[in-house]
């Protein structure tokens, strides 16, 4: 029986709902259902494509089974090889997510064309067309990557059948749709079988599954939470549309650290790598400004210098005005409390900028002292000098606190060339002597004597 059934669905999660109301009961968006109609048939007994592959499963003594997990599949871009902790894993899922516009299409075509393997990229946003064009702007050799435009999963699956590719790449995982079930492309029980039926074939052939995935408005995974937990990696590509650096950052990896990110560069001809960080953070202006800080924070276990801008000024409304870019604004507020509170310097009526520049978001807490130091250098309208730099978090009593990968941190500064590392006390023994000079500082209140008298 092919009967017609309304239902509505959520234009911004993509959940459905038998019923329409006002507000979507999952992300709580208001005005977002939407009417569709759809054919209720259902399916007794699914034909999984994922299981056509299937081998025959048998319980194996630990001792038995064999470690192959060492072998890696490695393409010429190291930043990709190392936020996957040395390669991509034969039989992995890695689900890849980011901001509209970020930069996924073209990480992943590209990545794919570096691939010595069979690939077959699957694209449901894009046509066969418009895949090569862009492939000719990356101009990365031509490839012998397949380039398939589907969105049905069954019709993909008679594919693969075909090809037997040994990487898949899925752009978007929001796109797939099965005919076997109900519900519109992107809703949670379609996201969730088309990739729960990845999963099982890259379980069952050791072919690797590279799903790109749609963020919501809030910043999730579209679709169910689940997929996360059945993915073996899950990678975010971060960035600011306005700027053209791009972070690759492993949330999840049960194959590696979560530690290690890759940094690229998004030009007109698509990604370029960044081997060295440091020479698109700094704008390297030796002109001597009031406000502006060194911070040597830590992304991953990656040292890297940002620079901090800050400007105080006075407030011509009567509550002042309080703006961070790049940075936690809830923390900026604090570090201003404290420095009003344990230092004695009046904020309270005057608006207080701050900005990361390049574009970079972090969340490093030993950013925090660079931060009050910029925003001294401004209310003092003294410039600090620009070979001195800073890495410590600051608490709420106005000490500093010790930080981590203190010696990453000094080593990158040294390399740099700076002369002065201001830091919190630290243990000795750990640290290397460098020719660096190290100021230690314990309260906030010295790092004012220090700088500013
Ligand atoms: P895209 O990979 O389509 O983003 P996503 O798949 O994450 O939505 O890339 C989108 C942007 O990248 C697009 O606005 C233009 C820019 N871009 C370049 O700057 N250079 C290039 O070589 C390519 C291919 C894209
Ligand atoms: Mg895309």
């Amino acid at each position: 029986m092919n009967k017609q059934k309304i239902v509505f669905y959520c234009k911004n999660c993509g959940n459905e709902h038998s019923k329409w109301h006002g507000q979507c009961k999952y992300c709580k968006e208001w005005n977002s259902l939407k009417e569709k109609k759809v054919s209720s048939i259902r399916f007794k007994s699914k034909t999984e494509f994922g299981n056509y592959f299937k081998k025959e499963n048998i319980p194996l003594k630990m001792s038995e089974i064999d470690s192959e997990n060492e072998i890696r599949m490695i393409v010429k871009d190291d930043e990709w090889n190392r936020v996957l902790g040395g390669g991509l894993v034969p039989g992995s899922v890695c689900l890849i997510s980011g901001e509209p516009g970020i930069g996924k299409s073209t990480l992943l075509l590209q990545i794919s064309m570096k691939f010595d393997k069979k690939v077959l990229y699957v694209s449901g946003e894009e046509s066969q067309r418009q895949i090569k064009v862009r492939s000719e702007r990356i101009g990365k050799g031509v490839g012998s990557t397949f380039i398939l435009s589907e969105t049905e999963t069954e019709n993909i699956f008679e594919h693969i059948k075909e090809i037997n590719p040994e990487i898949i790449i899925i752009d978007s995982i929001q796109t797939l749709h099965s005919k076997m079930i109900d519900g519109s492309p992107g809703s949670v029980t379609q996201v969730r079988e088309c990739s729960g039926e990845l999963i099982k074939y890259a379980k069952n052939t050791g072919s690797a599954i590279l799903l790109i995935g749609h963020l919501t408005k809030d910043g999730n995974i579209a679709g169910p939470k689940v997929l996360e937990h059945m993915v073996d990696v899950v990678i975010s590509f971060e960035g600011d549309n306005n700027h053209s650096f791009r972070i690759l950052r492993a949330k999840k990896n049960r194959f590696g650290s979560t530690s290690e990110i890759g940094i690229y560069e998004m030009l007109a001809t698509g990604l370029r790598e960044v081997k060295n960080p440091n020479e698109i953070f700094l704008t390297l202006n030796s002109s001597k400004l009031s406000g502006h800080a060194i911070g040597i924070s830590v992304e991953g276990i990656r040292p890297i210098t940002l620079e901090v801008q800050a400007l105080v000024s006075k407030a011509v409304y009567g509550t002042p005005q309080r703006s961070s870019t790049g940075f936690n604004s809830k923390r900026l507020n604090m570090l201003l409390a404290v420095l009003e509170k344990r230092a004695g310097v009046e904020l309270s009526n005057k608006d207080v900028f701050l900005n990361i520049t390049g574009g970079v978001k972090s969340e490093d807490p030993s950013l925090d002292l660079a931060i009050v130091s910029a925003v001294l250098s401004s209310y003092h309208d003294t410039p600090l000098n620009e070979k001195i730099c800073f890495a410590s978090e600051i608490g709420l009593s106005g000490e500093l606190r010790p930080v981590t990968k203190l010696d990453k941190r000094i080593s990158e500064a040294e390399k740099l060339g700076y002369e002065v590392f201001v830091t919190s006390n630290f243990k000795k023994e750990f640290i290397e002597e460098r020719n660096i000079k190290i100021l230690e500082l314990e309260k906030i209140g010295s790092l004012i004597t220090k700088l500013f008298k």
